[in-house]
């Protein structure tokens, strides 16, 4: 019996191989590794696809959310809102500006940002809250929008893992200031290699991320502010201009086998993300929880299913941000979640048998 693991990335790229390498030999010849036309081009693909005006392609996800910081002005003394429970980067970007992290809990049931804890902490020093489109499924961004907006503040939506969701209809990427997407590998829509974008409407955030990004300079060799070296690189731009032709249809796959996890996994041991009507996931990862996690994972490693866990420390109590002073028991849903999730095997080129597999492992236990 083979292993069913949580992520594969090989068939997706056996299929595409030819067309990627294609394009990667165009870019040899121009010899455009950094930068440039392979890169520009797919900003104006992927800004075309989520209805933005500007993209700004990055060398990874964890720039842009550094990048969308610095050109908001947010510094040191500022305070920034997120969820307790999201990747540590969102995290980062707001330590590495100098301002400081506030987290908040998430609702117990969708597992996303709960806009009624964020009013709770802001005070004179918040300047900005980023939503994480979590798993990728969005927040309810109208709340959270209307919260920003009584209070003056920015809203960046975190969307590294929902390249393509839709919230009421719409695809993420244009609600607040700006969104960061993460073209890690792994996400719904990954480059060979790594990189990440921005996306926005707002034409002097677009000049400026250009800027930054690119050693704080428009014209060569004049900088007018310290930058960075952050450029997205060319065979990722080539790698990623090929791939979003595809992401509909893998996004739409994905949402076939969430399906089929949702109908056929009836076991009550097991709690599932709930999905709001404003929601239309892309199921970047598939998350469960049970109160039995630790016999439940080796009930699933026994029957030839390798789960992921996304993410097994809450950032308001990891090591890095002790010196915040939150103690165990502040969030109870993010650390609820910490201590009993497993993510399901997810990826559009899972077969029909692999996710019967998956479910009847599922309903085994
Ligand atoms: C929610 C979230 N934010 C930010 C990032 C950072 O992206 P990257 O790994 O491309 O730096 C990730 C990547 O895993 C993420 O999941």
């Amino acid at each position: 019996m083979s292993t069913i693991n949580c992520l594969d990335l090989k068939g997706q790229h056996q299929q595409i191989k030819k067309e990627v390498f294609e394009l990667f030999e165009k870019v040899y010849e121009n010899t455009a590794f950094s930068g440039g036309p392979f890169v520009e081009q797919f900003e104006k693909d992927f800004s075309n696809y989520t209805q933005t005006k500007y993209t700004i392609g990055v060398n990874n996800g964890t720039s842009a959310l550094h990048l969308a910081m610095l050109a908001l002005g947010i510094g040191a003394g500022d305070e920034v809102i997120i969820p307790a429970n999201t990747f540590i980067a969102t995290a980062w970007a707001i330590s590495y500006v100098g301002a400081t992290p506030v987290f908040v809990d998430c609702d117990k049931d969708n597992w996303e940002i709960d806009p009624v804890q964020i009013e709770k902490v802001i005070t004179a020093k918040t300047k900005a809250i980023i939503g994480v489109h979590l798993y990728g499924m969005p927040f309810d961004i109208d709340a959270v929008l209307s919260i920003a907006k009584k209070h003056n503040l920015f809203l960046v939506e975190d969307a590294a893992q929902a390249q393509g969701a839709r919230y009421k209809g719409i695809t993420v990427g244009g609600f607040g200031e700006m969104a960061c997407f993460s073209f890690y590998p792994g996400k719904n829509l990954g480059a060979c290699g790594e990189a990440g974008g921005i996306t926005t409407n707002n034409e002097v955030y677009q000049k400026h991320l250009n800027s930054l990004r690119n050693h704080g300079s428009m014209v060569r060799y004049y900088h007018d502010e310290v930058g960075f070296n952050m450029r997205m690189g060319g065979l990722e731009g080539a790698s990623l201009q090929v791939k979003l032709k595809y992401l509909e249809g893998w996004n739409n796959r994905r949402r076939e086998i969430a399906k089929m996890y949702h109908a056929g996994i009836k076991n009550t041991k097991i709690k599932m993300q709930t999905q709001p009507q404003w929601a239309d996931s892309i199921y970047h990862l598939f998350v469960v929880t049970t109160d039995e996690k630790d016999k439940f994972v080796k009930h699933l490693q026994s029957n030839g299913v390798n789960p992921g866990f996304h993410y097994p420390v809450p950032c308001h109590l990891q090591k890095a941000y002790a010196h915040l002073n939150y103690k165990k028991g502040d969030f109870p849903h993010s650390e609820y979640l910490a201590a009993h999730c497993i993510s399901l095997p997810m990826y559009a080129e899972l077969t029909e048998e692999q996710v019967t597999r998956v479910i009847e492992a599922m309903n085994k236990f």
